[in-house]
């Protein structure tokens, strides 16, 4: 990475009077870097970055975002014009491959997605010992990690055939996703079905019922597209990052998609579209007072945020919300369905972007604020809304995983830390200790 990408510049570092020269990098979207690889060797000294505000974890090819300006773009290729174009299959198909696939390329993939889409009848059992009340998260995460002892020679060389990987994981996943719902509902199964292309497949497994066939609706099929293909990758966030850690022990692929599915289900990442919803009833609740809520969140002394509001990257704006707000208007119109939550919602929009104090912290709508609604809109209940999150995301969970697997300058993910704790003691035996008060260390 360094003779490639490094700019001919260094920087200077200098500690106690001596000067260290740190090679300065560039992206191929202009960003810089400081590459600091050799500076425990050279230095004796580490970094300290709590939260990794300013550390690339590593060089990644597959999506670039761009905060300032509101970019997205996934392999090259802006997100508006493949939300526009393609179907979450071809976007899956990119984020792996790195290249759009081409009709035969694309018609063997999701060949693959249909031959794998069943999963072992064993699995099923395992449905009807969770509690009835089992968060859906749990128990994909749990599901996604068994995997991998039905398909143990997946494990072995993982890299042979991507394509046989990933359709298995990404079409199995579905399955799992919409077993779980039918499950919770104590509803019979419905089976995947190879006639059904993938959204289609997935809509019907959730909605059919032996007393009440689900008629496929084209509209809501190519909604669903654009909401997964707009969550299909969002670079090194929180549950991806712990994809490549996790992984990063060569461990296999359903073990770390299980950890990043894990790391979604938190509140401050993949929960959020819930909460929006969740936000919105109060405000239906208390006759629309919208405006009591806008108040709120501006208040320095309330802790109340205008949830599915601001970005830690985005500040301009989510190029994502802006596709959703369209998607989740024409669902509404096609399913006619009228939603006072959507009105709510564009109030508190038109409101905010009005007002000086969200317009000077450039806090705008982000991807969760409007997808909530299209999901109440088709059916899929609220508790279901990460899980759908995490369908989404497993194709750039996916493609992550096997570019680090594949990076040549791969190694186990391994931070240092800067110890504060008790310096060196002797050993106190059992009859000597006392009750004593206990000294927090101090935390930097
Ligand atoms: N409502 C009201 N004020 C807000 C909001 C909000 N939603 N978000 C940020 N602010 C204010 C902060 O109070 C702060 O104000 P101050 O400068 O007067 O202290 C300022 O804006 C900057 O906020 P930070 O917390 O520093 O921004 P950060 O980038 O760390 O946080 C975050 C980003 C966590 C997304 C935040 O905007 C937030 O909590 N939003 C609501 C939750 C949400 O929608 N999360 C989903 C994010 S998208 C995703 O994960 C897929």
């Amino acid at each position: 990475m360094k003779d490639k990408f490094f700019t001919g510049k260094n920087a200077e570092l200098t500690i106690e009077g001596k000067t260290y020269p740190l090679p300065i990098i560039e992206g191929t979207e202009g960003e810089r870097a400081i590459d600091i690889r050799d500076l425990r060797k050279d230095t004796g000294y580490i970094t300290l970055d709590s939260g990794y505000m300013n550390t690339g974890s590593c060089a990644s090819g597959i999506t670039y975002l761009e905060g300032s300006q509101g970019i997205l773009n996934y392999r090259g290729y802006a997100i508006e014009e493949l939300a526009e174009n393609c179907s979450f299959v071809e976007v899956a198909y990119l984020l792996l491959h790195g290249y759009l696939p081409t009709y035969d390329e694309l018609r063997h993939f999701s060949y693959l997605l249909g031959r794998f889409a069943l999963i072992h009848e064993d699995m099923i059992h395992f449905f009807d010992h969770f509690p009835p009340n089992a968060a859906p998260m749990a128990i994909l995460s749990s599901m996604v990690n068994s995997l991998s002892n039905f398909y143990p020679e997946m494990t072995e060389n993982p890299l042979e055939d991507i394509d046989i990987i990933a359709t298995r994981l990404i079409s199995k996943v579905r399955t799992i996703a919409a077993f779980t719902y039918k499950k919770s509902m104590g509803w019979p199964l419905v089976y995947p079905r190879h006639d059904l292309t993938y959204c289609a497949n997935f809509l019907n497994m959730m909605f059919d019922s032996p007393v009440k066939p689900y008629e496929i609706n084209p509209d809501v099929v190519s909604a669903l597209n654009k909401i997964l293909i707009l969550h299909a990758d969002h670079e090194q966030n929180c549950s991806t990052s712990a994809v490549r850690l996790v992984g990063s022990a060569r461990v296999n692929l359903y073990a770390s998609i299980s950890a990043g599915i894990s790391a979604l289900w938190g509140p401050l990442h993949g929960g959020a579209n819930q909460a929006v919803v969740a936000m919105l009833e109060d405000i239906y609740a208390s006759d629309g007072d919208y405006e009591k809520y806008i108040k709120k969140a501006k208040d320095p002394n309330d802790p109340f945020r205008l949830v599915g509001f601001g970005h830690r990257v985005y500040k301009s704006h989510d190029p994502r919300s802006r596709i959703i707000k369209k998607a989740c208007d024409e669902v509404l119109v096609t399913l006619k369905v009228s939603d006072p939550l959507l009105d709510i919602a564009k109030e508190l929009e038109e409101v905010a972007l009005n007002d000086e104090y969200f317009l000077e912290r450039g806090l705008y709508p982000n991807v969760d604020f409007y997808s909530g609604i299209i999901y109440r809109a088709i059916g899929i209940p609220s508790n279901m809304f990460t899980v759908m999150f995490a369908l989404g995301r497993l194709p750039g969970w996916i493609a992550h995983w096997k570019e680090m697997w594949d990076d040549p300058n791969w190694r186990i993910s391994r931070p240092r830390q800067v110890y504060v704790g008790p310096e060196h003691r002797p050993f106190i035996p059992m009859e000597d200790r006392v009750e004593e008060d206990h000294e927090e260390p101090d935390i930097y």
